[in-house]
């Protein structure tokens, strides 16, 4: 069988910019005044600042305005949330976004609750998911949002398709089952705790792989001619002191079987940030009443 068809998530995501991009030009000449994203980041992790400084970059690439707000490790939570009460009630702030992980001191749950679900860009607040599970009307996580827009690449119709999502994390595996089963697939869940992942997998028209560790998922594993979603970002020693990126996949073993997959680097990786945009946008259109956008 043909190698698979490898989903350029890199040229997807620069698609979705520029369309985030115009529709923002557009919203500037109607109105005079751009979307604003404000990021909040606690503490000195490296991968952190690193990630904050991306979105930073992009969002003001993409014609929105970015504001950072920087705490020290030793924050308390009473300050983190008097911020994000400040942003709440912000005008010039549409999205607001808290770094993830927070110091020990501070509760991921009690910060994201706090934040106005109106404004949950990341999609993590307890009424969004809620929402993506009853009227889908919320903001959806970036990552699962991502997934399905490399699926609609390669699928005109996921109706009646199984999905295996293996991974149930809150951030990831969950929203994906909710996206999948939304459009009409036949969700199955998967975890550590599950019997036979192999044989699970295998059933999969479409797999998105979300657990965290590199190259779990064996070529032999994958239903023939299957859509295979790699969400895992995992460094692995490459040998002379040297580290590489890999996904939850094998990949070259899983290309030989599957009829599409994402790399990593360079799948679902940079639709995240994409799609944290267009929450941005989507928050904006809502709450300023300027409708919603087109991308
Ligand atoms: N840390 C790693 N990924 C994310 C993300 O998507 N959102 C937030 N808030 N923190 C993160």
């Amino acid at each position: 069988m043909a190698e698979a068809l490898r989903i350029d998530g890199k040229a997807a995501a620069e698609r979705l910019r520029h369309r985030v991009a115009a529709e923002a030009a557009r919203w500037m000449a109607l109105h005079g005044e751009a979307p604003g994203l404000a990021v909040v980041l606690v503490g000195e992790d490296p991968a952190s600042h690193v990630y904050v400084r991306n979105k930073g970059a992009a969002t003001r690439a993409a014609g929105l305005v970015s504001v950072e707000h920087r705490l020290p490790a030793t924050a308390a939570q009473d300050e983190v949330l008097a911020l994000v009460r400040a942003l709440n009630v912000d005008p010039a702030i549409d999205g607001i976004l808290v770094q993830l992980p927070l110091p020990p001191q501070i509760s991921a749950q009690a910060v994201t609750d706090a934040i106005d679900p109106a404004k949950d860009v990341d999609g993590f607040h307890q009424v969004n998911a809620g929402r993506l599970w009853t009227d889908g009307g919320g903001l959806v996580p970036c990552t699962p949002q991502g997934c399905m827009i490399l699926l609609g690449e390669v699928h005109d119709r996921l109706a009646g398709l199984e999905a295996l999502v293996l991974g149930r994390s809150a951030i990831v595996g969950k929203p994906m089952a909710a996206l999948l089963l939304a459009a009409d697939c036949t969700v199955t869940i998967a975890h550590s705790r599950s019997r036979d992942l192999p044989a699970l997998c295998r059933r999969a028209d479409i797999l998105v792989a979300a657990v965290g560790r590199a190259q779990m998922v064996r070529g032999d594993w994958i239903r023939p001619g299957a859509t295979v979603i790699d969400v895992g970002i995992n460094r692995i020693d490459a040998g002379e002191g040297r580290s590489r990126l890999v996904g939850d996949v094998a990949y070259g073993e899983a290309a030989a079987v599957a009829g599409a997959i994402t790399p990593v680097p360079g799948g679902v990786g940079p639709m995240t940030i994409a799609c944290l945009l267009r929450n941005t946008m989507i928050a904006a259109g809502r709450r300023r009443g300027w409708g919603m956008p087109e991308l």
